[in-house]
């Protein structure tokens, strides 16, 4: 029990790290909390005109869910993965370093998927990318990435994530709340969009 404690407080501080935000303020782009949806997450980067920084803040924010996987399942085994994964996860979108409100927690769930399942995570990653093409819009692709990855798991019979999958797409669903309501007042903007 003690080692599950101690992945799931370093999985914690690992997702906790806002990439989106510390990019920005390094490349002087400003503060992505008084830029478009005020998020701190590679869609809200992007809104500040750099592809680049929104490319690394999705790059560094998915690397946080899988570094946090991937050592915990390395040095503890499987459950501690899990754990570390779920804990990155809420250190994203709680951190504790900007009082608890932080992202959505999209990239660090592809993080945490590819790690934990590489086939469910591209297939999550492929289920994105589709809707992207499709709709423009990075809020509603994310949903289909989420409430997906359940189906996935079911599919290839990674019944041992599951529990984990369902959690993560009610918890990403929640997190969007926002962004729901504009899908449906149809006023959500199309990616790159301010
Ligand atoms: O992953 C975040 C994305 O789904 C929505 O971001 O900035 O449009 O709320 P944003």
């Amino acid at each position: 029990a003690a080692l599950l404690i101690f992945w799931t407080i370093a999985g914690y501080l690992l997702g906790s790290i806002p990439s989106g935000m510390i990019l920005a303020r390094a490349l002087g782009l400003g503060d992505l909390r008084s830029i478009g949806s005020g998020n701190i997450g590679a869609t809200n980067v992007l809104r500040t005109g750099s592809k680049g920084a929104a490319a690394g803040t999705l790059l560094l924010d998915a690397a946080k869910g899988a570094v946090a996987v991937l050592l915990a399942r390395w040095l503890a085994g499987g459950d501690a993965a899990q754990m570390a994964g779920l804990a990155a996860f809420v250190g994203h979108c709680f951190p504790v370093w900007l009082g608890f409100r932080g992202g959505k927690g999209v990239a660090t769930f592809l993080g945490v998927m590819l790690a934990l399942a590489w086939p469910v995570g591209l297939l999550c990653s492929a289920a994105w990318l589709v809707a992207a093409l499709v709709t423009r819009i990075s809020s509603l692709s994310a949903l289909v990435a989420a409430v997906t990855a359940p189906l996935w798991m079911l599919l290839l019979g990674y019944w041992s994530l599951l529990a984990l999958g369902i959690l993560l797409a009610a918890l990403i669903l929640w997190r969007h709340r926002a962004n729901i309501a504009r899908l449906r007042a149809g006023t959500e903007p199309k990616i790159g969009q301010k």
